[in-house]
């Protein structure tokens, strides 16, 4: 009896063919959405580790959603000019478009002393090599790495029981991470400004400033108020007295920080923002930003930025923290998502912050 060979007919070829290309497509959507490995950290796992701990509030930022528009400029002194190319740095006035905010998901939460604030700035000379950056008021950063952040999220989420964070989640999470008890203690003792205005703000992740002859040095830096500082004791029973503060200080006179640039020591973790680096490193002053306009996030010049740490302009690079790759990714994701979605009226309104009929023309 003739046998028939063991080879497909052309026509089976054929429909492989046809299959195969879908297939493969459809698996490459599932893999980069994370559904095929649920344990993957991704843009979306990051995201959903948000959203469990402080809800969804579409058209808002994922993260630091309750915040306000300002605007100045910065001004450069030329002093880091030496460590980086940046056109930023050289002497010469920048203008800037930046966000105070406080951290966490929930729009409408209330002000409170020891709620982490930030402060966000977009830098943009004219030749477009724009700086970007976020910066919190912490003294160092709560873990080391994504998947650390990913893992402290969903154990601070709260138990539908209660509405809190299950201590015994909470505690497991620290039981497996003795290494971060330092930077949690740091966090929790650091001393706490009045308000935004006399605030420190950290940019927590190391970055890398590259000279004329490429040189590179590890570098963090702060933004120190110019403002005389004034220890937090209790707040007013206002929702929303940090940021009506904010509103009035800038409506009365501009603010003032400068920038002070940290250079690493041979001691120091330029991977781990959880870390402190040592206190008596070379620091420089390498210019002062000045902020003197407010304005609601609704139709706000900062609403459609996101201030992503990774957009850095010629002269300055990314270190090796993994944390600054995660955040790039989460923001942009961030950005996507509320592009998309109709926000309703910020806490900070618009009514908020219209300028008194008698506030000072403060421009100089
Ligand atoms: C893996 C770690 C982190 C994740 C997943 C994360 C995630 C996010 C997300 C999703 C946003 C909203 C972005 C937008 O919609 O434009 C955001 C905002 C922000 N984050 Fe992070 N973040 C991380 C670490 C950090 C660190 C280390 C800092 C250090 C200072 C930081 C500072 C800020 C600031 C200042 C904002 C507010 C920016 C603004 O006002 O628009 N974040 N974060």
């Amino acid at each position: 009896m003739a046998t028939k060979p063991l080879v497909p007919s052309a026509s089976a070829l054929r429909w492989l063919g046809v299959i195969a290309a879908p297939t493969a497509l459809a698996l490459g959507f599932l893999w980069t959405g994370g559904w095929l490995t649920p344990h993957r950290l991704t843009q979306t796992s990051l995201l959903d580790a948000l959203h469990a701990v402080d809800g969804t509030h579409p058209g808002f930022r994922r993260n630091h959603a309750k915040g306000v528009c300002v605007t100045g400029w910065f001004e450069g002194n030329g002093n880091a000019a030496g460590i980086s190319t940046a056109s930023v740095l050289q002497p010469g006035r920048v203008p800037v478009v930046g966000r105070f905010a406080l951290a966490g998901g929930m729009p409408f939460q209330a002000d409170a002393p020891a709620k982490v604030r930030s402060l966000a700035l977009r830098l943009k000379p004219a030749d477009s090599q724009e700086w970007r950056m976020g910066m919190n008021d912490i003294p160092v950063f709560p873990v080391r790495t994504p998947q650390e952040f990913q893992d402290l999220q969903q154990a601070s989420r709260p138990d539908p029981a209660t509405g809190k964070p299950d201590p015994a989640r909470v505690k497991a999470f620290r039981a497996a991470h003795p290494w971060l008890r330092a930077a949690g203690a740091q966090i929790t003792h650091r001393p706490l400004s009045s308000g935004f205005s006399d605030d420190t703000y950290r940019s927590l992740n190391s970055f890398l400033f590259v000279s004329k002859d490429g040189a590179k040095a590890a570098v963090r830096w702060s933004m120190v108020p110019l403002q005389p500082v004034t220890l937090a004791d209790g707040h007013a029973d206002d929702h929303d007295y940090l940021f009506r503060q904010l509103i009035d200080d800038l409506h009365a006179h501009p603010l003032q920080w400068r920038l002070m640039v940290t250079l690493a020591g041979s001691g120091d973790a330029i991977d781990n923002p959880s870390e402190e680096w040592s206190r008596d490193n070379r620091q420089i002053d390498a210019g002062t930003l000045t902020l003197t306009d407010i304005e609601s996030e609704e139709n706000g010049p900062c609403t459609g930025i996101t201030f992503d740490p990774l957009v850095l302009p010629q002269g300055m690079m990314p270190s090796g923290d993994p944390i600054l790759q995660a955040r790039s990714a989460a923001y942009m994701r961030s950005f996507y998502l509320r592009s998309g979605e109709r926000p309703t009226v910020p806490a900070v309104s618009p009514e908020m912050t219209v300028p008194p009929a008698n506030a000072k023309d403060k421009k100089s």
